[in-house]
């Protein structure tokens, strides 16, 4: 048993071990490094143990080749300069989800840049202006090369460290092996996968492995930094008897709050922010389980042997970044109109520029989604819009499955009082959901459904904001 007190500076060496542990040590740290120099990033096959042994490794994508990539931690405010190497037979980019970015560094291909072809680099170069829990992955093909391991998590700490023991990132992931381990890669573009729920798993990895440990002591404060980087699944987790409260969602503070029923919904590209007092006897295990398909353990709380330090009784909260307020009653309305998918009605679809029938255009192009009755991404924006203008846009999910909504280089929140800001949010089946926003950040903006496949199979447009 060890026997140590973990310091935050123990634990950034330990946070995500398999990233930094396996490519390039230096990755982790925070700034200075990025100060004068580009930090590397190469996207490259390596290999995972997804399996739990006598399973088979699997061989992987990975940053640095490793999976998850590493984790880049960066102070608010920060500019930071990364190169990406494309190292993989195929194009590639990297986006940086949540970051309010300028758009040149959006990381979207055939809309913000070209991709990177193989062998070559491209450099990214951005300030971070939000503090928070974000994460990078290619918008590329990004229903394989996601499925294939490349995504890391980007953390931007706050000016002041806030007032807990440990700082833990749990990149949660699903994934299709087959049974030698391999990824299951015929099913890449399974026109049921995108069609129906996108590309569910078999097997659940948390930052990488089958059931990663988190080691605590008894009465320590965690921030546990929970990322959703599944291609579709929806996860949900609970937390034995712990009750850990959400502190920010998709990297922006709410009001510290419990989970509703005691489980934690959070689909793909989300991220859930929570603190947690860690209430356990030293010597015992307390399990974090997901439970959309069964009940798995995919992480444990181990605690020490040391006798408890006194449980916090301090009120936690987070500052909030500076977003500016929409003005609800003067925003314009735009309406976005989810339509498709299977068991959906059937209607003409328009894709690029072409109407079709929806058997048709399953059969000829691979699409069956659409947004205000067009698949794929369209030659004109959703919305056009003034810098600073506050926007409305009505999202009414008129198909059978629900879908994550995101839109790239802003934060929205619902009209209620307290909504969250959000990047991503999940719209459920007949729901209709309006967000606000102020689009005041110039530049080509993707929406799309991060369930990748859907997005693969038409759900993906793009609003601009003027320069
Ligand atoms: Cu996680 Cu279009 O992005
Ligand atoms: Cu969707």
């Amino acid at each position: 048993m060890h026997s140590f007190k973990q310091t935050r500076r123990d634990f950034l060496t330990h946070a995500g071990a398999a990233g930094t542990l396996l490519c390039a040590p230096a990755l982790a740290s925070v700034s200075s490094a990025f100060a004068s120099n580009p930090v590397v990033l190469e996207a490259r096959t390596g290999t995972a143990r997804l399996l739990e042994a006598p399973g088979k490794p699997t061989s992987i994508w990975g940053y640095g080749g490793s999976v998850p990539g590493p984790v880049l931690r960066v102070k608010q405010g920060d500019e930071i300069w990364l190169r990406l190497k494309n190292s993989l037979t195929q194009p590639t980019t990297i986006h940086w989800h949540g970051i309010r970015i300028d758009n040149a560094m959006d990381g979207v291909a055939g809309l913000t840049q070209q991709p990177v072809p193989p062998g070559e680099t491209f450099d990214y170069k951005f300030k971070v202006p939000d503090a928070g829990t974000f994460w990078y992955h290619p918008h590329n093909r990004s229903w394989e090369q996601m499925a294939r391991g490349l995504y890391g998590a980007l953390i931007v700490e706050e000016p002041e460290a806030p007032d807990v023991d440990q700082d833990i990132v749990a990149i949660a992931d699903d994934w299709r092996l087959d049974k030698d381990g391999a990824i299951h890669e015929k099913s890449f573009d399974s026109l049921f996968d995108r069609s129906h729920a996108g590309r569910l798993g078999n097997v659940l990895s948390v930052n990488g492995k089958p059931k990663e440990e988190f080691p605590v002591r008894s009465g320590q404060r965690i921030r546990l930094r929970l990322i959703n980087t599944c291609n579709s699944r929806i996860l949900k987790l609970r937390f034995e008897d712990l009750n850990p409260l959400v502190i920010a969602l998709d990297g922006q503070p709410v009001a510290p709050h419990a989970l509703k029923h005691g489980t934690l919904d959070i689909a793909p590209a989300q991220r859930t922010d929570l603190l947690i007092d860690m209430t356990g006897a030293p010597g015992t295990t307390q399990a974090i389980t997901e439970v959309s398909q069964g009940r798995v353990e995919i992480a444990m709380f181990v605690y020490n042997q040391l006798t408890p330090v006194p449980l916090r009784t301090s009120q936690f909260r987070l500052q909030e970044n500076s977003l500016r307020q929409p003005v609800i009653a003067s925003a314009r309305k735009v309406d976005l109109i989810m339509t498709g998918g299977a068991m959906g009605r059937v209607d003409k679809i328009t894709y690029r520029g072409k109407r079709y029938d929806i058997t048709q255009l399953v059969r000829e192009h691979g699409q069956m989604w659409a947004f205000n009755g067009n698949a794929g991404m369209p030659e004109e924006p959703l919305f056009s819009a003034r810098p600073g203008e506050s926007i409305a846009v009505r999202m009414v999910n008129d198909t059978r499955w629900p879908h994550a909504m995101h839109f790239h280089g802003h934060h929205f929140r619902e009209a209620h009082g307290g909504a969250p800001w959000r990047d991503t949010l999940l719209v459920d089946t007949g729901e209709t959901r309006t967000v606000y926003l102020v689009a005041d950040n110039p530049g080509k903006w993707m929406i799309h459904c991060h369930m990748l496949e859907h997005q693969a199979g038409g759900m993906a447009s793009w609003f601009e904001v003027k320069g």
